[in-house]
């Protein structure tokens, strides 16, 4: 008896070290997430602690062997394909840019646009997938991109925090949009309109049309940006009264979910997450309660969508005003 117990113990114990080890090997893989504390200096080491933890650059981008991230360009040496590390890839992109456009690029001027209009500039072989990285859920300030952007400059290029913070005729214009359209959402709203058709009309109404099982939200737009994005992300912790989530029980047993849409002395009607409206007459109702930890939104809505669609679609959300 002694012996399986001792058995069983150190089975469990090389079980919790195995867990342990695959903990620690995928924060490797990813590259080790460190957490930003309080102010970011603008230097590479505080761009650093951006780059693989706040800015969420590393669930897009490795740097050489660092990180685990394959679908977005390499920010180091990969292959023939990216021969130069990004500090000296800049000024090659820079004089492309300057012959594209007309304007006289820095290298630098290069990297403030990466960030601040990724739309404006598509690396050959990849798409327009890069997150605005000012706009929420990812929301660097400016002083937190500056940092990321020195330390892009330090993987291969020189390290200029002067040119930084010193705007030119390009970076300036760049920089005055970072500031306007963080406070704005951020992201494309023409995009975000079709994102809503996709995943939003069928329970919202905007001007008139859509599903009734949401509020109407025609002057979303009045609200702040953080209700705005707060609602998307966590549909149930920025709850709008009126649209609580009710769970019947049939006296047969059957279970019914939803929001509650009529009341009245003879029965309740429930609409489900698909619109579909049912009614319970009063003489069948077993039991019925309020799920106060739900809301009918999806909180999957925001898994099934890349960060790009949600900033789109906040950005369309937060224009929503017919009246001022
Ligand atoms: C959701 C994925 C995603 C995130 C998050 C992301 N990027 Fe990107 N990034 C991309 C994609 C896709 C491209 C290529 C398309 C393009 O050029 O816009 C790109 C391009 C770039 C480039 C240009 C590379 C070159 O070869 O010229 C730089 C620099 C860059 N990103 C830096 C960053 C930094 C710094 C962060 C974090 C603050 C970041 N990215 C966050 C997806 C992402
Ligand atoms: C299955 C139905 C459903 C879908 C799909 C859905 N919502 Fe909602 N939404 C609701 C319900 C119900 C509420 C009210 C309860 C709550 O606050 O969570 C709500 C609340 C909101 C609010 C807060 C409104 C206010 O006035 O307080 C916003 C903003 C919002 N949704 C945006 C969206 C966006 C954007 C999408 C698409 C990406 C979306 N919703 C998809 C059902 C849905």
């Amino acid at each position: 008896m002694g012996k399986v117990v001792i058995k069983v113990f150190v089975f469990l114990l090389i079980l919790v070290g195995l867990f342990m080890w695959v903990g620690y090997a995928i924060t490797k893989m990813t590259g080790g997430e460190k957490i930003a504390g309080g102010a970011v200096t603008i230097s590479p080491e505080g761009g650093e602690t951006i780059f693989w933890g706040k800015g969420r650059c590393f669930t897009c981008h490795s740097i050489g062997d660092r990180g685990s991230a394959a679908r977005c360009p390499n920010l180091g040496v990969w292959g023939d394909k990216l021969p130069l590390p990004i500090g000296q890839r800049a000024a090659e992109r820079a004089k492309e840019r300057s012959k594209q456009t007309g304007l006289n690029y820095t290298a630098t001027d290069y990297l403030v646009e990466c960030l601040a209009s990724p739309a404006a500039y598509i690396v050959e072989g990849f798409k327009n997938e890069m997150a605005i990285v000012y706009a929420p859920p990812i929301s660097l300030t400016v002083d937190e991109i500056k940092a990321v952007i020195s330390y892009l400059q330090s993987q291969g290029g020189e390290v200029n925090i002067e040119a930084i913070n010193t705007p030119t005729e390009v970076s300036k214009k760049l920089w005055d949009k970072i500031a306007a359209a963080g406070a704005a959402g951020g992201g494309d709203p023409g995009h975000g309109e079709e994102v809503f058709k996709m995943a939003c009309v069928s329970c919202h109404i905007l001007k008139g049309e859509g599903g009734k099982i949401g509020p109407d939200l025609t002057n979303i737009g009045t609200k702040s940006v953080k209700f705005i994005s707060e609602s998307i992300l966590y549909p149930a912790v920025t709850f709008t009264a009126g649209y609580e989530t009710y769970v019947v029980i049939d006296k047969s047993g059957k279970k019914i979910v939803g929001i509650k849409t009529k009341d009245d002395g003879s029965g309740v009607e429930i609409t489900k997450e698909n619109g579909e409206a049912v009614t319970i007459a009063k003489a069948d109702i077993k039991e019925i309660t309020q799920d106060k930890n739900k809301s009918i939104m999806p909180e999957e809505l925001i898994e099934a969508m890349t960060v790009k669609d949600y900033q789109d679609v906040l950005a369309f959300m937060v224009m929503q005003k017919s009246r001022q």
